[in-house]
């Protein structure tokens, strides 16, 4: 991954990680447009319908700090290869941020616009 630092925010959440229900461990790093870095791991449930994925808990972290504008995130797991975001955590994501870069692994970096085209958004739901 281009983006060494924050692969090494991802790298760090990771080890609190949660999740023994799957054994798949995710750590994830988001920066924001002012330059801070927000860290998240996936944490499970016993009730695994609660479970809440790495990409979700950094963002939400950084949301209800008042962050409002990301321009990268970058994911790691337990598995090696390059995570791409589940459907949930990119419809989350793409609420904040258009120009969002996704990074996984030496050569996944997206747009969150390609992993989530025809999105639905603030403008699907303006009857005005
Ligand atoms: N998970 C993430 O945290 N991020 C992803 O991008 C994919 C899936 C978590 C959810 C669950 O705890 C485990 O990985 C298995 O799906």
């Amino acid at each position: 991954m281009h983006d060494k630092e924050l692969e090494t925010a991802a790298q760090a959440a990771i080890k609190q990680a949660y999740s023994p229900y799957s054994g798949f461990r995710v750590g994830a790093a988001l920066r924001t447009q002012d330059g801070k870095i927000f860290a998240g791991s996936n944490v499970e449930n016993a009730s695994f319908s609660l479970s809440i994925c790495a990409e979700r808990v950094a963002l939400f972290k950084a949301v209800s700090e008042g962050h409002r504008s990301f321009t990268d995130l970058a994911i790691v797991s337990s598995s090696g290869r390059p995570t791409f975001p589940c459907g949930a955590c990119r419809q989350v994501l793409i609420e904040f941020s258009q120009d969002l870069m996704v990074h996984s692994g030496d050569i996944y970096s997206k747009n969150i616009l390609q992993l989530l085209p025809d999105k639905f958004g603030l403008n699907s739901i303006d009857s005005s």
